[in-house]
Order: C-alpha cells, then sequence, then structure tokens
C-alpha cells in the first residue's frame, strides 16, 4: 500500500527542506506517491496561475499535502498562496505544537505548548482599499460560525489528547465586537468541556507573560493574526523557526507545513533546517495513521540532537541541508523503531 501525497517544494528555501524531508519519510519504508507542484510566483510562470488548477485537483484526490514554503511580495504583488490554500479547502486550523527537541538548549527547557490559530479569516480576509489618497481600510472579518469552529477543534483536540487548559487570547477590550465574538464563542464551546481549565488573556499582556513564564500555558486559542505572530514567538522558547511544525486541518483534507517562511537570506545555500519541515511530516505520519514510523524518526531526530555532529547553524552546529538528512536517515538505520504505545489516536 503506498499514499498518495500532494507535495507543494515551495520556493526560497523550501525545495531544499521538502527534498531533506521526503528523503527521510522514504527511509521508514512507508510507501508514498507524491504528486509535486510548484505554487506563487513559480507556478505562475509556467502555468499563468499562482495556484494550478493540477495542485487543486491533486488536493481534492489525496485530501493529504506536504508543503515547503511559498514567498509572498511585501506592499504589493500577488495575495499570500498560503492564506488562499487555507481558504481554499478550508483548512480552519493550524496546528503548532512548541515542543523542545533533546540536545537543543534554550532558555526554556521542558516547554510543551500548543498555539491553535483560526486560518481563514481575521485581518487575513485581505479586504483592504483605499478610501481616499492616504487613507486605507483592511477589514478584521470574524464570525460565529469560524470561531465557534476553532473552538471546538481545539477542545475537541485537549480532550482526546489529555491537555488540561486553554487560553483564549484576544484584544477584547478594544476591538470590543470582533474580539467580543471569538471569546464569546470560545466561552460558550468552553462549558461542554468541564475537565479543561478555560481562561482568557489578552494579547499584548500574553507576550510578556509567555516570555516570564510559558509553563503557565497549555494550549493558547487564538484568531489569525495573533496566532501568526505568537507561534514565531514561541518558536523561540525551543531554538526558534527551524524547529517547529504545523498543520492545517479541515473537515475534508489537511496540509502539513513548517511555521516559518521562505528564508531567502540563506536559500540556496544548503543551510536551512529541515526539522521544521520534518516534524510537519511526522505530524502527517500520525494523521495516516503511520505511529511507529512517525516515532522511528522522532528517536532518530532525538540522536542527531543529541549527538551535535551534524546539526545545522541556526542550532549552533556547521552541518548543511543534507547533511542533516543524512545524519538522520543513517540514525534511523541504527536505532530499532520504538514499540507501538498502546493507544495510538489519529490527529
Ligand atoms: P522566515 O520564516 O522565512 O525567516 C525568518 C528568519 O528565520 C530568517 O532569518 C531565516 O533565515 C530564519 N529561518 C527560517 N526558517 C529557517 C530554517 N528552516 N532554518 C534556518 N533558519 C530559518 O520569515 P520572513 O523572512 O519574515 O519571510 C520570508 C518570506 O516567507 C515572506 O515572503 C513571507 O511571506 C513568506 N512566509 C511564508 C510562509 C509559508 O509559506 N507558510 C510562512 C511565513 C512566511
Amino acid at each position: 500500500m503506498s499514499y498518495k501525497v500532494t507535495l507543494i517544494p515551495g520556493d526560497g528555501i523550501g525545495p531544499e527542506v521538502v527534498t531533506a524531508t521526503v528523503r527521510i519519510l522514504e527511509a521508514t519504508g512507508v510507501r508514498f506517491e507524491w504528486e509535486s507542484f510548484a505554487a506563487g510566483a513559480e507556478a505562475y510562470e509556467k502555468y499563468h496561475e499562482y495556484i494550478p488548477k493540477e495542485l487543486t485537483a491533486s488536493v481534492e484526490r489525496t485530501h493529504v499535502g506536504l508543503k515547503g514554503p511559498v514567498t509572498t511580495p511585501i506592499g504589493g504583488g500577488f495575495s499570500s498562496i498560503n492564506v488562499a490554500l487555507r481558504k481554499q479547502f478550508e483548512l480552519f486550523a493550524n496546528f503548532r505544537p512548541i515542543i523542545n527537541l533533546p540536545g537543543v538548549p534554550t532558555r526554556y527547557p521542558g516547554v510543551d505548548l500548543i498555539v491553535v490559530r483560526e486560518n481563514t479569516e481575521g485581518l487575513y480576509s485581505g479586504i483592504e482599499h483605499e478610501v481616499v489618497p492616504g487613507v486605507v481600510e483592511s477589514l478584521k472579518i470574524i464570525t460565529e460560525k469560524a470561531s465557534t469552529r476553532i473552538s471546538r477543534f481545539a477542545f475537541e483536540y485537549a480532550r482526546r489528547f489529555k491537555r488540561k487548559k486553554i487560553h483564549a487570547i484576544h484584544k477584547a477590550n478594544i476591538m470590543k465586537l470582533s474580539d467580543g465574538l471569538f471569546i464569546r464563542c470560545s466561552r460558550n464551546i468552553s462549558k461542554e468541556y468541564p475537565e479543561i481549565t478555560y481562561g482568557e488573556h489578552i494579547v499584548d499582556n500574553t507576550c510578556m507573560q509567555l516570555v516570564m513564564n510559558p509553563y503557565q500555558y497549555d494550549m493558547l486559542l487564538l484568531e489569525n493574526l495573533y496566532g501568526d505572530i505568537i507561534s514565531d514567538l514561541c518558536s523561540a522558547f525551543v531554538g526558534g523557526l527551524g524547529l517547529v511544525p504545523g498543520a492545517n486541518f479541515g473537515h475534508e483534507c489537511a496540509i502539513f507545513e513548517a511555521v516559518h517562511g521562505s528564508a531567502p537570506d540563506i536559500a540556496g545555500k544548503d543551510m536551512a533546517n529541515p526539522t521544521a519541515v520534518l516534524r510537519s511530516g511526522i505530524l502527517m505520519l500520525h494523521h495516516l495513521g503511520e505511529h511507529q514510523a512517525g516515532r522511528h524518526i522522532e528517536a532518530a531526530l532525538a540522536h542527531v540532537y543529541t549527538q551535535k555532529k551534524h546539526i545545522t547553524r541556526d542550532v549552533g552546529g556547521t552541518a548543511g541541508t543534507t547533511e542533516f538528512a543524512d545524519a538522520v536517515i543513517d540514525a534511523m538505520r541504527t536505532i530499532a523503531p520504538p514499540q507501538p504505545e498502546l493507544q495510538e489516536v489519529e490527529m
């Protein structure tokens, strides 16, 4: 049996970190049929479409995607392909686990925090216009439907995976209607999950609280923009953007991608850390029910990071992307796959 997966290598460091990840995923013995497509500027050159029809058809067929970052021009040009893909496939839940890796020392050891970000609306609706020259308006859309759906996702996840606390993060003191609606929805849903402690914090205070003591939080539930910003902040707890994975879940399909972007400053230099995309690939393996393969890579990653001989520059090493991937594959050959756990739950 093999899994058909839509592959979007992306641009910048995308192709480098996705190639490394594909090699490692294939080394588990799980078989994949990759359907690979360009997106963004590269796709536009080839197909005159930023999201080619073939890519859309592939995701509709496979229901699973693995994606590298795609560059979005700043202050003009085309709209974000990442945002467009999330909207197109109603990938409403952006899931970002922030967990330290053994062997990567940071100021905050032992962090285990999950960021759940609403992925389809808020200021990312991208509805902007110039009212008169010198005055622009950008609309923040918050709906009861999307706020309830993302809250339900977070609480269901917490219940299934025995998490203890959820904090809804907001700015409802200023945005009384929009963020007010968001927290009203999460508050309502929280009542159905009495075993999970529910709290609400204002987003600016949350930034300070996180830096002072990230351990006070278990899961953060945020609208789109706050989720984007706070997940980059949280990535620093575990060693930076090169390490933090992500998944975009909808009811029909899921696309797995790192939190980081296309990192133009290091693109094409074999310097990028593929761990974040690889850990997104591990989330994909768990989603597919391939828990054993997922844990095998986790064990190999832990080995490579503990040995510190083949780690990339962002975490204090000298290895390139390819050398790191080779080391993970070597470690998988020498480390036996961990025994299955009694109860493993598909995400
Ligand atoms: P970025 O995440 O690409 O880079 C920020 C910093 O982190 C840079 O110093 C970069 O070198 C470093 N970094 C990121 N990933 C790394 C990795 N795997 N290994 C080592 N270092 C890494 O953020 P930036 O510069 O703000 O955005 C660049 C482009 O990426 C923009 O066009 C942005 O729109 C796009 N982007 C795309 C995303 C996606 O496709 N999901 C997500 C975030 C940004």
